[in-house]
């Protein structure tokens, strides 16, 4: 198993999470954070650090769908271990629906 990053951090991506991972396995897109299901070492710590409940573990129910994205993503997407500011708007888009289908983004963050 792996732990996955789910559509609730689209536009939100507070980075709490990189700062406890013990294995460096965050990447960064423009407008959220994907983990690396081959380097996770499941060691779950990053999931409470997340405010918004946007880290799970793929076997929950639906976190399988964002298996596929994480593992694809953070083989293109830079490595993240800093905590930096999210986007000024980052609350306006807290508990939104759909934010996959209305606000993903394929382009890369700029990692550290
Ligand atoms: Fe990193 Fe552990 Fe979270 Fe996996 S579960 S991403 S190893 S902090
Ligand atoms: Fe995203 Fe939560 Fe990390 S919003 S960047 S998974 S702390």
């Amino acid at each position: 198993m792996t732990y996955v990053v789910n559509q609730a951090c689209i536009k939100c991506k507070f980075t709490d999470c990189v700062e406890v991972c013990p294995v460096d396995c965050f990447y960064e897109g423009e407008n959220m954070l994907v983990i690396h299901p081959d380097e996770c070492i499941d060691c779950g710590v990053c999931e409470p650090e997340c405010p918004i409940e946007a880290i799970q573990p793929d076997t929950d129910p639906g976190a399988e769908d964002f298996l596929e994205l994480n593992r694809k993503y953070s083989s293109i997407w830079p490595n993240i271990t800093i905590k930096k500011d999210p986007p000024s708007d980052a609350e306006l888009y807290q508990g939104k629906q759909d934010k996959l289908k209305n606000y993903f983004s394929e382009k890369p963050g700029e990692g550290d």
